[in-house]
């Protein structure tokens, strides 16, 4: 473990991070919201967000026992730059669910053996079996973005990546696991203010890596990483949805929303569901820099 940080978040926040990215961090109330391009110029009430979760948290037990009778098969992919909000996400959609047939893969950094194995073969085995929901917290995906920016992959294992992804997609596709890909979009400013935070509370602290320390200075590699991912893994069969995550009580709804929408299980209640909001979740044409 590389904890604690000393203050290097502080530091980079003082010393390097850009002046308006700066300027728009210390002037904020913390319920502003500090991205520009934000559909919003608020953040969603607590009440209004709790009467709504607690509505789609329903749908999602409803949702499970259904997946569960049926012998469905459910894997959620949350992709998003570090403080974008997966784990929180993740977090919500299991509230209510039972545990052992949602569960949660979060995997470490390949071993030195699994460096040696085909790239999709550790996610391979956690795929869901029938009745279960898979949440994976970070993918596949790690070869097209923080692998990439941080040289931790060659651009040739990069490239063969791309060719093997979508056909890969493909046959979790039509052996009838359903996927969903979910790309969270968070603003500069507010992936600053929330490192700040957990920087500075012990409780939340656990959340940071070296990675995600260096990775503030690489936002431009970040996003142009992101860009070309998001539009050469985007297929008709495994679509993306970027959820645009500098509200967080938005971004888990809809995301919720998104999953309840595409199934027809029992005893579904759509107007309890209700409308996505197309401006916080949509097509890759909504992602944002
Ligand atoms: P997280 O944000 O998921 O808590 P980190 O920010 O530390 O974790 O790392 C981001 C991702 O990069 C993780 O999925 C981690 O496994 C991966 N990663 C870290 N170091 C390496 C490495 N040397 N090679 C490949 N992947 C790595
Ligand atoms: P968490 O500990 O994950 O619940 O996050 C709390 C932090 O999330 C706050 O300090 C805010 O910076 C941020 N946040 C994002 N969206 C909202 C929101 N709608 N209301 C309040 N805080 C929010
Ligand atoms: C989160 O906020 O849960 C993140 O997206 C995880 C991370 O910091 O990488």
């Amino acid at each position: 473990m590389d904890l604690p940080f000393d203050g290097a978040i502080s530091a980079y926040f003082e010393t390097e991070a850009p002046a308006d990215i700066r300027a728009a961090v210390k002037r904020a109330d913390k319920s502003d919201i500090l991205t520009a391009s934000y559909p919003h110029s608020e953040r969603m009430a607590r009440k209004v967000y709790e009467k709504e979760m607690e509505r789609l948290q329903i749908e999602l037990v409803k949702l499970q026992a259904w997946a569960r009778e049926s012998g469905t098969r459910i894997a959620c992919v949350f992709e998003g730059r570090d403080a974008a909000g997966k784990g929180g996400t993740i977090s919500r959609f299991r509230s209510n669910l039972n545990p052992r047939a949602a569960r949660v893969v979060a995997l470490s950094k390949p071993t030195e053996t699994e460096q040696t194995e085909w790239y999709f073969q550790r996610y391979v085995k956690h795929l869901p079996s029938a009745g279960e929901i898979v949440f994976f917290d970070r993918s596949w995906y790690n070869r097209g973005v923080v692998e990439h920016v941080f040289g931790f992959c060659t651009p040739e294992q990069r490239e063969h990546f791309f060719t093997q992804v979508s056909p890969f997609e493909k046959m979790l596709v039509d052996e009838g696991i359903h996927l969903f890909k979910f790309w969270l979009n968070v603003g500069r400013a507010e992936q600053l203010r929330r490192m700040l935070a957990r920087e500075s509370d012990p409780l939340k602290q656990w959340k940071l890596s070296s990675i995600d320390v260096k990775g503030l200075a690489k936002w431009d590699a970040y996003s142009d990483a992101i860009q070309e991912t998001l539009s050469r893994s985007h297929s008709r069969h495994a679509s993306w949805t970027v959820v645009r995550s500098d509200d967080k009580r938005r971004a888990r709804l809809n995301a919720i929303k998104t999953v309840l929408h595409a199934f027809d299980y029992t005893r579904k209640d759509a107007k309890a569901i209700g409308h996505i909001d197309s401006g916080i979740c949509g097509g890759p044409d909504i992602w944002d820099a």
